[in-house]
């Protein structure tokens, strides 16, 4: 019987096969890394190893294109991943102060996850909507205009939902 797991690698295996197709750039592996993120959460290191096996790529250099970009994960996230904006539309529009209410709420700081894994908290460099300056993304989805407050009661709705 076939696993999740199985499956997973069985996507990314196509993926990689259709990679394969075209030559090799950097840009590939960072899309194959995408496409690995995007089913798995995050990197683990033997995904990375096949990759490293599928694409015919030194380990070492897989781990050093995932660990140079912010946003691939190489530890497990929680339900939701948090990308707080510091980009400069959002920190003039008091981006800092919401990022110190949130750490202080989740009691982690950026790049950790909190002990319930719910929230992964992480910042971000503009996330294309400045005009929403203040902005956080909640997974895929953008929440803007945000304050303090108004940010922490987000936070508490998406903890009441995960109930
Ligand atoms: S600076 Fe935050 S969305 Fe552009």
């Amino acid at each position: 019987m076939k696993t999740k797991q199985d499956e997973k690698m069985n996507l990314l295996e196509e993926y990689m096969q259709e990679m394969k197709k075209q030559p090799y750039a950097e840009s590939q592996l960072i899309g194959i890394l995408h496409k690995a993120q995007e089913l798995y959460g995050y990197l683990p290191e033997d995904v990375m190893e096949a990759i490293a096996y599928g694409m015919n790529i030194p380990a070492a250099r897989i781990w050093g294109v995932a660990s140079f970009y912010h946003y691939f994960n190489l530890e497990p996230v929680g339900k939701y991943t948090l990308s707080l904006c510091l980009g400069t539309a959002c920190y003039v529009k008091g981006a800092g102060k919401i990022l110190d209410r949130m750490r202080e709420y989740l009691n982690v700081d950026v790049g950790q996850t909190t002990e319930d894994r719910l929230f992964t908290l992480q910042e971000a460099r503009c996330l294309g909507a400045c005009g929403l300056a203040p902005v956080l993304m909640v997974n895929d989805r953008i929440y803007g205009k945000l304050t303090p407050d108004s940010t922490i009661e987000l936070l508490d709705k998406l903890k009441k939902d995960a109930k």
